[in-house]
């Protein structure tokens, strides 16, 4: 399995008569084998979390339940590494770069060895006594939840070398679509056990609402900048929407005075609004390529084609 990960990780470098194999590709390396800035330090960032968390466990700064605390951070930061893969997308669509394009597959599995991460954690926590996390996984529906997402995030990962690409052809593309399905479990665990606090899930959700909207809109105009703008309260929109449904099916709190509360800054921006500006930034992001592109006349740079090999050196749980 760590064999399989590792494959998977850092892929053989293609095949050249002329020059030496190199045995593995380096993450921070292009297809080319040059070392990439964007790609180290997008590396290097996502990183970050897991060596900062390191080294305050080993400066004895995660408090009185240091496993516990790790776990949750872990949780955090694998669902949000999970979102950034899924709009490596968009951003390279919206930017025509296939260099953003490419970040995919390491994002991912960034993504699953955090969350990898966070079961060994959980189970740290349970002194690994294995038959006693199998139970609690099984008894526990937020466990349950977590674990069938990790489960696919692992077969995910597995399958994103580009010798299973190859094998699966069509049905590759197919079976990586669950890392949707995938990522609204991990939002779904989230609420579960956020209970009353919900900030950040909701910012998830809302979040994870633009990526599918982005998916839904026809390819021709996903990069468009008044597409992208009509998305940005539709995801707010989403989001406060799920918001009010989460506390009024599953708490006794006051779903409709909570909904109001979206309207009123009194109370400071709520993560659905904040869900809808973030997403303003995508048409301004968009909006240079697209006036670029209609002056050369060839249309939004979505609808444009990829650059050759573009999406083949994609790869990745993130398509
Ligand atoms: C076998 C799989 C998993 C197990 C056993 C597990 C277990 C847990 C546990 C015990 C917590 C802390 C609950 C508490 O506050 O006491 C937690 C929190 C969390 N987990 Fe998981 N989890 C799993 C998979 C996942 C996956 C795949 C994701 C993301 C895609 C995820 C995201 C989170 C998040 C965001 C939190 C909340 C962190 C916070 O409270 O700030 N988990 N998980």
């Amino acid at each position: 399995m760590l064999q399989a990960i590792l494959h998977a990780a850092f892929p053989p470098m293609p095949r050249n008569p002329r020059a030496r194999p190199l045995p593995i590709r380096w993450p921070w390396r292009d297809r080319a084998g040059r070392v990439s800035a964007l790609r180290a330090v997008v590396l290097a960032l996502a990183l970050a979390p897991a060596l900062i968390l390191a080294g305050q466990g080993v400066l004895q700064e995660l408090g009185p339940e240091p496993a516990k605390a790790a776990l949750k951070e872990l949780g955090l930061w694998t669902i949000r590494l999970l979102l950034v893969t899924l709009a490596v997308t968009p951003l390279g669509r919206i930017l025509a770069s296939p260099q953003v394009l490419s970040l995919r597959r390491m994002l991912g599995l960034t993504t699953l060895g955090y969350a990898l991460l966070h079961l060994l954690l959980y189970a740290a926590d349970q002194n690994f006594i294995l038959p006693r996390i199998a139970l609690e996984i099984l008894q526990r529906f937020y466990l349950t939840i977590g674990f069938v997402a990790l489960a696919g995030l692992v077969v995910l990962g597995w399958t994103s070398t580009d010798g299973w690409m190859r094998k699966l052809g069509r049905r590759w593309k197919r079976l990586h679509g669950v890392i949707f399905g995938l990522a609204a479990l991990g939002v779904f665990h989230f609420f579960l056990q956020s209970k009353s606090q919900l900030w950040e899930a909701i910012l998830a959700a809302g979040f994870l609402a633009w990526l599918v909207l982005w998916r839904l809109l026809p390819r021709g105009v996903q990069a468009h900048p008044a597409a992208l703008l009509a998305l940005a309260p539709a995801a707010g929109l989403a989001a406060a929407g799920l918001e009010y449904a989460w506390y009024a099916l599953a708490t006794n709190l006051p779903a409709q005075r909570i909904l109001a509360a979206n309207l009123d800054i009194d109370f400071g921006l709520r993560p659905a609004v904040w869900v809808a500006v973030a997403a303003v930034a995508m048409p301004l992001l968009a909006f240079p390529g697209w006036v670029r592109l209609r002056n050369s006349g060839r249309g939004s740079p979505g609808s444009a084609p990829a650059p050759a090999g573009a999406d083949r050196a994609a790869g990745s749980a993130g398509r």
